[in-house]
């Protein structure tokens, strides 16, 4: 839908909503191709979901991506769920059909993967077994995006276990579950580590790894993008590890909802990451 007879609306509903950089991303490309369009920051309060996803139809929203609290709620909203979303567990991006109903899948994942294949072009999910520090949302999409990608072999590390085993569980395929005890032998021989908990990110502690064991050619990876590098990538650059941050994961979902919002695929290129870690270092 690039009809410019109308505005191109889409949107990022959370609660709290205004530390997103997505609107960033999203109206640097409206500028970038010269269209006529905006995506707007929604501070939808927990609760008022269901009217605030209906309300995108008559206001002419050709979708929007959710953010905490919503991505698990919008599920149980939206006319059809896709089975990545349902696999995930949560609805990263709802797209508004001609004809009203509400389609929600997630697009989580293709940002994990599709980030990792730009920076790191012969990456291999299959390369040697992955550790999974963390069992919430992000380590969901992390884990079905790595097994679609064909990893031979997930560790997956939680300080709750019993996340790690229902994700496991819900996921299926070559995941392992170790105890939060064993978080640093599980690094031995690992091909790759990611960092999907909240430690590390702006006003919470390090994450508690030691990254003794960890081979030195592993890829460390952190889903964290404030900070742009948080300490555990810190230690892995370092000690000589290729590491790669969180932002591009943000960058790279947006790719996949302009797609399925507008039918256009904008490029993620080194001008609008420069501009986005800039926002991010001035904050
Ligand atoms: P998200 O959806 O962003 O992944 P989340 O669902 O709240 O967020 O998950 C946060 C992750 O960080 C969880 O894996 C959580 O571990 P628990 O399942 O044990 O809560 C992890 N986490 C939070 N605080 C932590 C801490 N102090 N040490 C280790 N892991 C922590």
């Amino acid at each position: 839908m690039t009809d410019q007879q109308r505005f191109m609306l889409a949107a990022v509903m959370g609660w709290p909503v205004m530390h997103s950089r997505s609107p960033l991303m999203h109206n640097f490309w409206f500028n970038k191709l010269g269209l006529a369009g905006a995506y707007v920051p929604l501070a939808i309060e927990p609760g008022t979901l269901e009217p605030a996803l209906r309300a995108l139809h008559p206001l002419g929203f050709a979708g929007c991506n959710l953010t905490i609290p919503h991505k698990q709620d919008a599920m149980a909203i939206v006319d059809e769920v896709d089975d990545t979303a349902k696999a995930i567990g949560a609805i990263s991006c709802v797209v508004v059909r001609p004809d009203g109903s509400l389609f929600g899948t997630n697009n989580d994942w293709l940002g994990f993967i599709n980030n990792l294949k730009q920076q790191y072009p012969d990456w291999r999910a299959d390369a040697g077994p992955i550790t999974v520090l963390g069992a919430g949302g992000g380590s969901r999409a992390v884990c079905y995006g790595l097994l679609r990608e064909g990893a031979s072999e997930i560790r997956l590390v939680n300080r709750t276990q019993q996340r790690a085993d229902v994700l496991a569980r819900n996921i299926g395929g070559p995941i392992s579950v170790y105890p939060w005890s064993e978080r640093n032998e599980v690094l031995d021989g690992s091909a790759m580590a990611v960092n999907t908990t909240s430690q590390g990110m702006i006003g919470e502690p390090p994450l508690d790894v030691m990254l003794d064991r960890l081979p030195a050619d592993a890829l460390v990876a952190d889903i964290i993008y404030i900070p742009l590098e948080t300490p555990f990538l810190e230690a892995a650059r370092l000690r000589g590890n290729p590491t790669i941050n969180g932002l591009g994961m943000l960058l790279h979902q947006g790719r996949p909802a302009w797609r399925m919002w507008f039918d256009i695929e904008p490029e993620v290129t080194a001008e609008l990451t420069e501009r986005m870690e800039r926002s991010i270092l001035d904050a």
